[in-house]
């Protein structure tokens, strides 16, 4: 007998169908799944034997085939255990086909037959309201996750007789969870209030997180740069609908997630010996990167100047673009990554101050060819962090973030109402197109701009990254149009370049 199951393979961060096609026919026993399994896929046949006998089933003593089509996409993880069991129960009549009819199923299987958890729910909820499907079947610890697509039922279960049971009709589903709110209100964030002696260095970190700003902060040693960088967080506006949605699916599928919605902007702070595989996703079976596990979010890169080259070098794309594409046997996987990108340094090996600098022209050079010119043109705020004096340090608390994030919400308020009939989030991301079309300068502000292109060679993108940082300024100030003191504070945010240091 035939029988065919509805589930899902993860593919880069979207869910795509997948039919298991189980067929049991006379002959020497023997079970072989064919269709592009993974050695986890291929395993399944030793948990779902057991999980079979030892939930009371009979495990047909005939010969199986498993087919998983479409064969051409690769299957993952450990996912379709419970679709093949449930294949095999059906094609050995064990369970009634019907009613497993427009219902898909996910979850991974104990030897005992209990359901364990898998990740990538939500994507699989998503693909199944695409699909048409009316129900889904989810291990019991994920259920909160499914439950966030509308119009999908979810059927969440502990174990394979559960299941079996209530598709027989001989027990009821068991009610969903009430969705609570709490579990995101992990630990509170860092506030600014806690750095001393910085607060001309608010700003820039509040045009950042405002407008969707790369940043830098460099400086000498022990003078605050991770400490400024940790509390953006703490003033980033809050995500739409959609982008909770986005996160939520893009973290579960890596595993980092289980439960409901996620509604805190993601900061992906990875240590500097990070491969470029894992910062911008790769390996043999495509990963999401770091990234991509802050998109939407902060990427911090702490100590920017110890990536290797080639990770730095990769990133570059990505920060422009939006997104990355990942080909493997050839298969392009395309990532989300809009994330901000902030990012610490000293401003030379020694970290002395500049008078203090003890470093040999040869030991600068190296930091900086690390530092890449490239790489530093894709952002925007170059913020440099000076020792705080120690009078500040006494007496100069840091203003309150939830004071600085209402000031960045409405910002971001009035870029979303100008910039989302177009599909973009904030002006950070702005093509040049709509750089040109969108941001409303007055005259004057046009005419310093252009005389500051002259004065200090700005490049063309140099030029795209004042004016985007000018209209950040001016949307924090709640004005309509760019007036020549928004453009004069966006370049002083990066005219300052670190020339000694830094800049090549
Ligand atoms: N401006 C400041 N206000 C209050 N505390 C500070 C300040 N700067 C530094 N500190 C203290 O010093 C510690 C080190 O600061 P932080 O790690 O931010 O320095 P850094 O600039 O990142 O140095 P490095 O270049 O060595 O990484 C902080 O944990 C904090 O306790
Ligand atoms: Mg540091």
């Amino acid at each position: 007998m035939l029988a065919r199951i509805v589930t899902f393979a993860i593919d880069g961060v979207r869910a795509r169908r997948v039919w298991v096609e189980a067929d049991i026919r006379t002959g020497l026993p023997a079970f072989t799944i064919v269709g592009l399994a993974d050695k986890a896929v291929r395993e399944a046949r030793e948990r779902v034997r057991a999980a079979l006998v030892n939930s009371g089933y009979e495990f047909p003593q005939k010969r199986i085939t498993v087919n998983l089509a479409p064969a051409s996409l690769r299957k993952i993880g450990p996912g379709f255990d419970l679709p093949l069991a449930v294949a095999l129960l059906v094609a050995s009549g064990q369970v009634d086909g019907d009613a497993v009819d427009r219902c898909a199923l996910v979850g991974e299987l104990s030897l005992t037959g209990e359901v364990r958890s898998v990740s990538g729910v939500l994507a699989c909820a998503e693909a199944a309201r695409r699909h048409d499907l009316t129900r889904l079947v989810v291990p019991r610890g994920r259920v909160r996750e499914a439950a966030l697509v509308p119009a999908l039922e979810v059927l969440a279960v502990d174990a394979l007789t559960e299941l079996v049971d209530v598709l027989a009709g001989r027990a009821e589903p068991a009610a969903l969870p009430v969705d609570d709110e709490v579990d995101e209100a992990a630990d509170p964030l860092p506030d600014l209030v806690d750095v001393r002696g910085h607060n001309a260095l608010v700003p820039a970190l509040e045009v950042a997180a405002a407008g969707g700003h790369n940043l830098l902060f460099y400086g000498p040693p022990g003078t605050g740069k991770t400490m400024l960088a940790r509390r953006m967080p703490s003033i980033l506006p809050p995500m739409t609908a959609d982008e909770a949605l986005d996160v939520t699916r893009i973290q579960s599928i890596a595993g980092l997630h289980r439960g409901g919605l996620i509604r805190q902007r993601p900061f992906r702070a990875p240590h500097h010996t990070i491969s470029a595989a894992g910062l911008v996703g790769g390996g043999s079976s495509p990963a999401p990167g770091e990234a991509t596990l802050a998109h939407h979010g902060v990427l911090f890169l702490d100590e920017l100047s110890e990536f290797t080259r080639p990770s730095l070098e990769a990133l570059r794309q990505p920060l422009e673009d939006g997104h990355v594409l990942i080909v493997r046997g050839q298969r392009a996987l395309q990532f989300p990554t809009q994330c901000t990108l902030v990012a610490a340094s000293n401003p030379c090996p020694c970290g002395r101050e500049e008078h203090a600098c003890r470093c040999s022209a040869a030991d600068l050079a190296r930091h900086q060819r690390r530092l890449s010119g490239p790489l530093l043109d894709r952002i925007d705020l170059l913020v440099p962090v000076r020792r705080p004096a120690a009078a500040a340090l006494r007496d100069e608390a840091g203003p309150a973030s939830v004071d600085v994030r209402k000031r960045v919400v409405a910002a971001r308020e009035r870029q979303s109402r100008r910039l989302a009939p177009h599909g973009v989030a904030c002006n950070a991301r702005m093509t040049a197109r709509q750089l040109r079309e969108l941001t409303n300068a007055t005259p004057t502000a046009m005419r310093l701009l252009y005389d500051l292109h002259d004065r200090h060679a700005l490049s063309a993108r140099g030029h795209a990254r004042v004016l985007r940082v000018a209209r950040t300024m001016a949307d924090l100030d709640g004005a309509d149009a760019i007036a020549p003191e928004h453009i004069h504070a966006a370049a002083g945010l990066r005219l300052e370049a670190p020339t000694t240091a830094l800049a090549a």
